[in-house]
């Protein structure tokens, strides 16, 4: 319910997320970046939505996630808050809105939740970035960290390889989801690091991690929606798990439609005025 100092209690919230950690219920999450499919994500009993950068792939078909603006992140964040009841929605800060400094990241930070009434931003990186978080925190704003494979820094890394699988990147993640924890972000996602240290950190720090090809140990999941809906094509990576064909169930009715309209038979006269 929406009103003057009035809580929804069925709302997930930040804390919630905490709660679930402790209770050792596991979190779900999905993406959605538009406002019919969060309603159907949301209804469906996700505990948290996820307006990716992946949109940049996902809804624009450009080859990495760098060229989402915060505009463009506002835009879809702003379709899916329209549509979510219940689920906790986190909006990611896209590439460009926090690494030029503190002071934009803030900014970018407030402008989201401000224009877009989400409960949370997503930031990826790890120490690098922690005065930023810190100051994104301070402005009230709650943050997921994330680390491992972070798509915004894919140009560094030069491909989309499971991250930490070396002692020292491992040893840099796990400094990285301790400090980043305890400088107040309520969870971390964790992406393509091998299970056996997603399932360290998830015991070393005190808030939900949320695994994306980071193992069974993990707090909670996320994926991506259309992936794991099977719209998209071409994209079979280990961690994906297919829970229907919409591709071809959307073929499949498009192609009905079309032969419906070229034979004459749709619309019939029960469909027309
Ligand atoms: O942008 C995104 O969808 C993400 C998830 C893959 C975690 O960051």
């Amino acid at each position: 319910m929406a009103g003057y100092l009035v809580s929804d209690e069925r709302k997930v919230t930040t804390r919630r997320f905490i709660e679930m950690k402790q209770k050792g219920e596991k979190i779900s999450m999905l993406t959605s970046y538009d406002f019919t499919t969060a309603g159907i994500v949301d209804r469906a009993g996700i505990d948290g939505i996820l307006i990716g950068d992946s949109a940049s792939n996902v809804m624009v078909g450009n080859a990495t996630t760098l060229p989402m603006t915060v505009d463009q992140m506002i835009y879809h964040a702003r379709s899916v808050v329209n549509a979510v009841k219940r689920a906790l929605v986190v909006c990611d800060m896209p590439f460009g809105s926090y690494q030029t400094g503190i002071h934009d990241g803030v900014y970018n930070a407030i402008r989201i939740m401000k224009e877009s009434g989400c409960d949370a931003v997503k930031i990826e990186g790890g120490v690098e970035i922690l005065d930023t978080v810190k100051a994104i925190l301070d402005a009230g704003i709650p943050v997921m960290a994330h680390l491992g494979l972070t798509p915004q820094s894919i140009n560094k890394f030069g491909g989309y390889a499971v991250r930490a699988k070396e002692d020292k990147e491992a040893q840099k993640l796990m400094s990285d989801a301790i400090a980043l924890a305890d400088a107040g972000c309520f969870g971390v996602t964790l992406e393509k690091v091998p299970a056996a240290l997603a399932e360290k950190v998830t015991a070393s720090i005190n808030v939900p991690t949320i695994g994306i090809g980071a193992g069974n140990h993990c707090d909670g999941q996320v994926l991506v929606v259309a992936d794991m809906l099977g719209m998209t094509q071409g994209f079979s990576p280990r961690f994906l798990r297919r829970y229907a064909n919409l591709n071809e169930v959307m073929t499949d009715a498009i192609g009905q439609y079309v032969a419906d309209v070229k034979s004459g038979d749709f619309p019939n006269d029960k469909e027309s005025y």
